[in-house]
């Protein structure tokens, strides 16, 4: 699946990111996030899959396109699940702050969990505390472990959470425990990839988007990191939604086997605002742009970054061509 499929992703990728890049700081994030939707949907249609669509831009009743269990593709590939991200941080590009991407992540049929629309307890962690950790434990005792195993005093712990008045409790036993907290604005699939750059952060921690927890754990699978995860369905229709989706015990504790499967699975991505580990868009002269995208397969556990010149048709960023290095 790899080599056939990684540019023909990155190519899909890059053109959501070029057009979402376009409403950067414009303080409209369902524009951004249309503009993501309709360039990756189009560009869907030229990738050589027999491709389903499991995590996307919601139900089909509320989704015109990308939805659960829309056929994308030109059906004379391999039969592959498909989860999809077109705008990773919609409030982010709104409000011209950094870290955006557009996300995929493909794996062959059935190797993807069905994440529903809700939200979900999280822990990330990179290679070094991957398997050592319990989402069950509470939360002192995982610092303390994590400090012992990384060989750190508490103090020089770092974890990362998302900045919520939910999470309150949670950041005062952060506080009391001494470590040191990075609170995130946007953005948990960074903030749970992060964990697995040397980007100072050991663990994060805390409730997300339920499908960013599945795109989490294809890229942390990549990267030799480790994320866990227990839905967090609000009330009897979200525990009806669960089952809907072929998830019996909504209660469970996900690992990454339950949220990416046992075989491979591969993970785009191209930076739409700029970030330390994808730059954004950049614009330059002569109507082109230049993007920045990683491919990630687990198998192989290679990362390739992908450096793209586009000649653009206008000033608009319409895309015509791409040259990539
Ligand atoms: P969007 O791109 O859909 O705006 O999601 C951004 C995000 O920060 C996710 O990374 C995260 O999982 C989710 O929103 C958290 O939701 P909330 O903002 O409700 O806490």
């Amino acid at each position: 699946m790899e080599s056939q499929l990684a540019l023909e992703f990155v190519r899909v990728t890059e053109a959501a990111a070029l057009q979402s890049a376009q409403w950067t700081g414009r303080g409209d994030k369902n524009s951004a996030d249309e503009a993501a939707t309709v360039a990756i949907r189009t560009h869907f249609n030229a990738v050589s899959m027999d491709g389903t669509v499991v995590i996307g831009e919601g139900e089909m009743d509320e989704a015109p396109m990308l939805y659960i269990g829309e056929r994308v593709g030109n059906r004379r590939g391999p039969a592959i699940d498909i989860a999809v991200d077109p705008l990773e941080g919609t409030e982010t590009v709104a409000n011209g702050l950094n870290n955006a991407l557009s996300v995929i992540a493909a794996a062959p049929r059935g190797g993807l969990l069905h994440a529903p629309d809700m939200y979900m307890q999280k822990m990330a962690v990179g290679p070094a505390l991957a398997g050592k950790l319990s989402l069950d434990d509470p939360i002192p005792a995982t610092l303390s472990k994590a400090a012992r195993i990384l060989g750190k005093s508490l103090s020089e712990l770092t974890v990362s959470i998302l900045d919520r008045t939910r999470h309150a409790g949670i950041i005062k036993l952060l506080r009391e425990s001494g470590v040191r907290i990075k609170l995130l604005g946007h953005g948990d699939v960074m903030g749970a990839i992060e964990t697995c750059l040397d980007s100072g952060v050991d663990l994060h921690i805390g409730s997300g988007g339920a499908p960013e927890g599945v795109l989490a754990a294809a890229a942390l699978k990549c990267m030799g990191g480790e994320i866990q995860g227990r839905l967090l369905p609000h009330g009897e229709e979200e525990i009806e939604r669960c089952k809907r989706m072929g998830i019996a015990d909504p209660g469970a504790l996900l690992s990454m086997d339950d949220m990416v499967g046992r075989q491979g699975v591969m993970f785009v991505a191209t930076g739409v605002t700029p970030g330390e580990w994808l730059q954004g868009v950049r614009s330059l002269p002569g109507h082109r742009a230049e993007t920045h995208s990683v491919v990630m397969h687990s198998e192989t556990k290679t990362i390739r970054f992908v450096r793209s010149i586009h000649h653009t048709t206008d000033a608009s960023g319409t895309l015509a061509a791409a040259a990539s290095s």
